[in-house]
């Protein structure tokens, strides 16, 4: 069996990377990684490619930046140039960028199947381009691989077969404690972050400044709707302003953000400490001794829920509701008073958290299972 694995954007990279792994317990199948270049700067992608060794790409399709349509459609075109020449059984699709949905069209049309993997997914806000990449790459794929019990519930609504939906756990959570495993093994020293990077006015290397274990937060914020609009962000940064009067607030700073800080002359404290994108490992190495994470990322409220770590999530909807349910994530919304009341309330919400089913290392595995029985 021949499967193109697909991979654009940073959050895709963490998912391929068990999933490849995994793979090659199963001599019968030959898993081919396509990157097709949506991130392309080196700490958005081969940063990550390092740290999770993720091998070359077999293909690598330079689709670079654009306005959504443009980037989709520069993935389409070069992809279908690969399928139709490398002729795939299965194309494996994670997550839900706009990498996601152009190689699933891609393939659907060429009437090769469709596997995607974190399916049924919904925030239900359709001014979320993941919501519209997530429904239609549901609307037609074969497999359903499900992080979450709503994911089932989602997909059965929408009038997939109960036998194309399969409840695996989180090939993201298999990363994390594949990455974990190697942390302690290897010592902290190769993990220590390189402070090369921004100072509050986005030059420069930061003064050096000691940790101390659980005395400060770790924060990513990248969504349109957070940074590009000059109301929010700024209601936004005033909440983290207040907070960094706590605790200091280790920020490394997504390219969308920096160039939208730039625009509306956005003030941070000397308290947040502002550097370039880090790689995964460096990433790790901070948030997973941070008292708290402020984020808008979706894996970051999966991943802090199965480290036990509180979490502030700078979003009006989550389409991860069992980090709520269960775990240690708040939605705080994104105005000034929602941000600070999640923040005093995440404390005490860690304490009674816990871990969803099946988040335990071993999703990858029962995902090739699973398509080795098909
Ligand atoms: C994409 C994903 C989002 C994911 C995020 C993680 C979609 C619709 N969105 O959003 O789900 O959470 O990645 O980072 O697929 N840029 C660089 N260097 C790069 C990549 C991008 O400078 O390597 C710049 C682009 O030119 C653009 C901005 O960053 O100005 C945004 O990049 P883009 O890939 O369009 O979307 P993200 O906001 O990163």
């Amino acid at each position: 069996m021949k499967v193109f694995l697909v991979a654009g954007a940073r959050p895709n990279f963490m998912k391929i990377a068990p999933i490849y792994r995994a793979s090659l317990k199963h001599p019968e199948v030959s898993c081919q990684i396509v990157h097709t270049g949506q991130h392309y700067d080196h700490e958005m992608s081969q940063a990550f490619f390092d740290d999770l060794e993720i091998p070359t790409p077999q293909y690598y399709l330079e689709a670079g930046s654009g306005t959504h349509a443009v980037q989709t459609a520069k993935i389409m075109v070069a992809f279908e140039k690969i399928c139709e020449s490398g002729k795939p059984d299965l194309v494996m699709v994670v997550g839900d960028v706009n990498s996601t949905l152009a190689c699933s069209i891609v393939a659907k049309k060429l009437l090769i199947k469709v596997a995607h993997v974190e399916a049924g997914l919904r925030s239900f806000d359709l001014a979320m381009p993941e919501e519209i990449n997530r429904m239609v790459t549901d609307a037609i794929s074969d497999y359903f691989f499900v992080t979450e019990e709503s994911g089932v519930t989602n997909l059965l609504r929408e009038g997939k077969a109960q036998s194309s939906i399969h409840y695996v756990g989180h090939v993201m959570i298999d990363n994390l404690l594949h990455q974990i495993e190697k942390m302690k093994a290897e010592g902290s020293g190769s993990w220590i972050p390189a402070f090369a990077g921004m100072t509050k006015s986005g030059a420069g290397r930061p003064e050096g400044f000691k940790l101390e274990k659980k005395s400060y937060a770790f924060m990513t914020l990248h969504r349109p709707s957070n940074v590009d609009d000059r109301n929010t962000f700024m209601g936004i940064a005033e909440a983290l302003n207040e907070i960094a009067q706590k605790m200091i607030i280790i920020f490394p700073v997504h390219p969308r953000t920096k160039k939208m800080m730039e625009q509306f002359q956005i003030e941070f404290s000397e308290n947040i400490k502002m550097m370039p994108p880090l790689g995964f490992k460096e990433s790790l190495f901070l948030w997973k001794d941070a008292a708290v994470v402020l984020t808008d990322s979706g894996g970051l409220q999966e991943e802090t829920t199965a480290l036990g770590i509180p979490c502030v999530t700078i979003r009006e909807n989550t389409e991860r509701p069992i980090t709520v349910e269960l775990g240690t994530n708040v939605l705080a919304g994104t105005t000034k008073e929602g941000i600070l009341n999640a923040y005093r309330q995440c404390f005490a919400k860690a304490k009674s958290a816990s871990i969803p089913p099946l988040w335990d290392g071993r999703a990858a595995e029962r995902i090739w299972a699973k398509l080795t029985e098909i």
